[in-house]
């Protein structure tokens, strides 16, 4: 259908143009002598205008109802407030109509609301921002690491070893369910891949194979987590990016985590301003000053124990007290980068037991090279380490943990044949979303959210 895009309608250099311009009606206002209708086509933030002088032109009383589609054709002139052009309309068509129950009323638009409606939310102005800055920091998230050297990379989401070890994976199989079989290895014997398969919960283990041939790779898929966390901040499928690198250590994994968030906070600063003034005045007051902010600012840096310590002084406030070797939970993840550092802070090597077999073990045998990037408002946004490039020391670091090696060997190869210091680490690109709009809800950053008893 030959038509010019809204946001090429709006440009300065069209004005005077004679144009067709398609899109949904958003508004519609009505006076004696002249009509307007706000049109949106999804491919900029700002609607277009459309003008309509009633003595001249008679327009179907359907092109006006919100919801419908329409295709108009007029001159474009310089708006009569405001930037850019409106529309003087010759003719309105219609393309679809938009019957009165339309579920999108300006009375009916709580987030909870549009969560029960996913199809048609991202026709409201919120959605349309968050999906716009989504699909920015998306391409940037490619250009930073071609322009920094990495491979994409593509690893497999249907895996038989779990790389985190919480037993949080979705199973894949195809056989219906069978009580009779005697015992697991004889049950998954029967099924599509012989063995027990599920969905990746990273690509990690993968991505290391890739890095110790090809130096520098990066992954962006989806990760699958079937925990039973239904907060704001999780997803049982979400988007991860995670780059690994060869010849590196943990110092060398903290700054690359860093220039990658910064250089990501910069372009979606850049290329979506309206989107951010948007959220910066509705949904996050004051979000352009702290992004501003932390683009240009280092990054704290402290290790678990000196967090434990930092947070042993407020446990009478905390739900869940703690002490070296417990867990950090969200209310101390929090605590740690809004109250303590005030900006987004790198806790680093954290007890062995609590985190995952692969990391590398530090000298003084209870630690490991491991680190969470936490941010205020989100807690962690992501999860990183040094690996054990030690073959002895990671066979261990499994057997204490009781894991079948058999399902490891490729991985355990690597420490075998040529082995380096190496490591990487996972952002969740949901809780970077969530991060750089102000959204709350990471069901509100994802087009069809699924999480626990939820799968619209
Ligand atoms: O800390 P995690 O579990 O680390 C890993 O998976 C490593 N294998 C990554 C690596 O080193 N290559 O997850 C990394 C990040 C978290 O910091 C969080 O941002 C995101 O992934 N994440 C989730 N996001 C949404 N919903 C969930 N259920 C998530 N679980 C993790």
């Amino acid at each position: 259908m030959k038509h010019l895009d809204i946001v090429k309608a709006l440009q300065p250099e069209n004005e005077g143009k004679e144009a067709v311009v398609c899109g949904w009606v958003r508004t519609f206002r009505d006076s004696a002598n002249v009509s307007f209708l706000e049109l949106s086509d999804g491919t900029s933030f700002k609607k277009l205008q459309v003008v309509i002088d009633k003595s001249a032109l008679a327009v179907d009383p359907e092109c006006t109802k919100l919801g419908a589609s329409v295709a108009v054709k007029g001159a474009l002139v310089k708006a009569y407030k405001g930037e850019g052009n409106e529309l003087n309309a010759v003719s309105v068509a219609l393309l679809g109509k938009s019957p009165a129950d339309y579920p999108i009323q300006k009375k009916r638009t709580t987030l909870d609301y549009l969560r029960g409606i996913p199809h048609l939310r991202l026709r409201t102005n919120t959605f349309q921002a968050v999906f716009r800055v989504r699909s920015v920091a998306a391409q940037a998230i490619h250009r930073y690491f071609h322009e920094n050297g990495y491979y994409y990379v593509n690893t497999p989401l249907i895996t038989a070893s779990d790389c985190e070890g919480a037993g949080e994976m979705f199973r894949v199989t195809t056989r219906p369910w069978n009580a009779q079989a005697k015992s697991e290895g004889e049950y998954y014997k029967e099924d599509f891949f012989g063995v027990k398969a599920g969905l990746s919960v990273s690509g990690q283990l993968e991505g290391e194979v890739a890095a110790t041939a090809l130096g520098k790779i990066y992954t962006f898929g989806p990760s699958f987590r079937a925990e039973n966390s239904n907060t704001t901040r999780h997803l049982a499928e979400f988007w991860h990016i995670e780059p690994e690198v060869a010849f590196a250590e943990l110092p060398d994994v903290i700054e690359i985590a860093e220039d990658l968030l910064k250089y990501l906070i910069k372009a979606v600063l850049t290329e979506c301003p309206e989107e951010l003034k948007f959220f910066d005045s509705f949904v996050e007051k004051g979000l352009l000053e702290k992004l501003n902010h932390v683009a240009t600012s280092d990054f704290a840096v402290c290790t678990y124990t000196e967090a434990i310590g930092i947070l042993e002084k407020k446990n009478a406030d905390f739900r869940f007290p703690v002490h070296w070797g417990s867990d950090l939970q969200s209310e101390h993840e929090k605590y740690l980068t809004e109250e303590v550092f005030k900006r987004p802070v790198f806790v680093t090597d954290y007890p062995k037991e609590i985190k995952s077999f692969y990391m590398k073990q530090n000298a003084d045998g209870k630690t490991v090279a491991a680190t969470d990037l936490l941010v205020p408002r989100i807690g962690e946004i992501i999860g990183g380490s040094e690996r054990e490039a030690d073959y002895t020391k990671l066979v261990a670091a499994m057997d204490a943990r009781g894991m079948d090696k058999s399902a490891y060997k490729q991985y355990l190869d690597l420490r075998i044949f040529g082995t380096v210091p190496h490591g990487g680490f996972g952002l969740g690109f949901e809780r970077f979303v969530m991060y750089v709009t102000g959204m709350e809800n990471i069901r509100d950053v994802t087009l069809f959210p699924r999480s626990v008893k939820n799968i619209m």
